[in-house]
């Protein structure tokens, strides 16, 4: 049992990866707390986002940009994000329906980094 606390413990810490210069190149793309640009468009290709939305202008979704700009400094902006990412559904932008996790199989980690990532876009 404490073995297994233990583990839980290390997985845990090893989650909390601050050091945002990772360069991600890693097989097991392991996301850290803030996404390079780079990390994001290699998430978002994996995820299959790119056949419904580029960063900059609309396509069947909004732009990631403009997402952000919506959000502006909200501080739960990425909480939002993120649930509204995985839950799939409309958000008020009368563009359709976005299917849950866009269809794609990222992890809820992937998707929240992902989130943040879109939130921090003006
Ligand atoms: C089949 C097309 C499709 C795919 C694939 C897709 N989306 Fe969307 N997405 C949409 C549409 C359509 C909307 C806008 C819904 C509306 O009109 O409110 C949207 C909206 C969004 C928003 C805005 C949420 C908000 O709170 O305003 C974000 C962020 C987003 N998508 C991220 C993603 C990510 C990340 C992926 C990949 C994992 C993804 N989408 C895949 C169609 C898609």
């Amino acid at each position: 049992m404490s073995r297994l606390l233990i583990l839980l413990a290390a997985m845990l810490l090893a989650s909390c990866n601050f050091d945002d210069k990772a360069p991600g190149a890693g097989k097991s793309m392991k996301i850290s707390a803030d996404l390079t640009k780079d990390q994001a468009m290699k998430l978002g290709d994996r995820g299959n986002c790119f056949s419904c939305h580029r960063m900059d202008e609309r396509l069947a979704g909004p732009g990631w940009r403009e997402v952000g700009i919506r959000y502006g400094n909200d501080p739960k902006a990425a909480f939002l994000i993120a649930s509204h990412i995985k839950s799939g559904g409309t958000f008020g932008w009368n563009m359709g329906y976005m299917p849950m996790r866009g269809g794609s199989s990222l992890s809820d980690s992937e998707i929240d980094a992902l989130a943040k990532y879109i939130s921090t876009l003006h």
